[in-house]
């Protein structure tokens, strides 16, 4: 099988945590027998200074053409002052749009071995189990705008349609695990939250009554995830509370740099990416936390290339890699052993060649 994988490198410290990835997926390549090569386009920062646009044509094409994108990261203060479509972070909304990426797929998942560094009472964290799936593409994030020096404003818009496929999305993956699902919405203030609760409703009572749905107002959400984190199986909502929840949830985990995400469109089309952002103040110094771009790739193996085992190994060997220390200074408590960006990806491929599947840090597979 000869598989063609985009590579979105991005802005900031985007391209030193994809370059893990790939040569994890070069050591799965190898110990399977795939052969997967990669075509490298512009997006973000990048593309805006080589091109004025943050997501040129050429790009477009190469993303619609592979059959899954690798996607670091975007933006930086250098592009802050520059006109609103050109700006970095445009480009990675383009692409999520025009691909129809709808469904973003977060899990949460807390590392045995780094309970003990995350901030929360290690009791808190012991049963944590999560996936956020979080609308992509409408909402406030894509409403009608207008900016002027004296006012401005976002439209936030969903029509019953969007909302029913994404319920329908979060359902597959919560029959397939827990079976719980707390929609999160802003129902006592907000229109388009309204509608949401009642859609959500209305597909889980006809279409999966087997669920336990429940619903929280974001902002009681975002209390219990502090409080009560495993409380959570999957939490869907939508695209701009998933975004600050999302962030919120990677706590849990103990660093930013652990959360992969997935987003996937109505056609299967798929990219991955960390949920961290570009990190301008870590970049070039290779000290950059690359395990959220691993996992990103270990959920391409399985999700867009349907590599169930492979993907499994990869979860194993950054268990190992974990376990045995390999952890860059965002992991590392005060005093202890720091491994580099490109350490981290060393022991990560030398577990791929010989890592067993059964190794016990592999939620996703069990969400998706
Ligand atoms: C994310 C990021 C993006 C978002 C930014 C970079 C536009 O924060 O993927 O969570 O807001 O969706
Ligand atoms: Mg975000």
């Amino acid at each position: 099988m000869h598989t063609v994988i985009a590579v979105l490198p991005g802005d900031g410290i985007g391209p030193e945590v994809i370059r893990q990835a790939v040569r994890v997926l070069d050591a799965v390549a190898e110990r399977f027998g795939h052969s997967f090569s990669y075509i490298e386009a512009l997006i973000g920062g990048a593309a805006v200074d080589a091109t004025g646009d943050p997501i040129p044509k050429p790009t477009l094409d190469v993303c619609r053409n592979s059959s899954a994108i690798l996607l670091g990261a975007v933006g930086g203060p250098q592009w802050d002052n520059i006109k609103v479509t050109a700006r970095p972070e445009q480009g990675l909304l383009r692409l999520r749009r025009e691909l129809g990426l709808y469904a973003n797929v977060r899990p949460v998942m807390v590392h045995p071995s780094l309970i003990d560094h995350a901030p929360l009472r290690p009791e808190l964290l012991a049963d944590v189990d999560m996936v956020v799936v979080r609308e992509l593409t409408r909402g406030i994030y894509f409403g009608e705008k207008t900016e002027g020096t004296n006012h401005a404003s976002d439209t936030c818009s969903y029509t019953a349609a969007e909302v029913e496929r994404i319920t329908r999305f979060a359902c597959d993956i919560a029959v397939s695990r827990g079976g719980r699902i707390t929609s999160v919405d802003k129902a006592n203030v907000l229109a388009t939250s309204r509608l949401w609760r009642a859609t959500v409703e209305g597909i889980v009572r006809t279409e999966y009554p087997q669920i336990e749905l429940d619903h929280l107002l974001v902002d009681a959400a975002a209390m219990h995830l502090i409080q009560d984190p495993s409380r959570f199986d999957v939490l869907l909502t939508e695209n701009m509370f998933g975004d600050i929840l999302s962030d919120e949830s990677s706590v849990l985990a103990g660093s930013m740099g652990m959360l992969p995400s997935a987003s996937i469109g109505a056609d299967g089309a798929g990219l991955f990416e960390p949920i961290h952002g570009s990190a301008p103040d870590l970049a070039g110094q290779n000290i950059a936390n690359p395990y959220a771009s691993i996992l990103s790739a270990a959920m391409l193996l399985e999700l867009s290339l349907g590599l169930e085992r492979e993907s499994r190994i990869v979860y194993a060997s950054v268990d190992a890699a974990i376990a045995r220390g390999a952890r860059t200074p965002d992991l590392v408590s005060e005093g202890g052993v720091v491994a580099t960006t490109r350490e981290v990806g060393d022991a990560v491929v030398e577990s791929i060649s010989r890592c067993n599947e059964s190794a016990g840090y592999q939620p996703l597979q069990r969400s998706l």
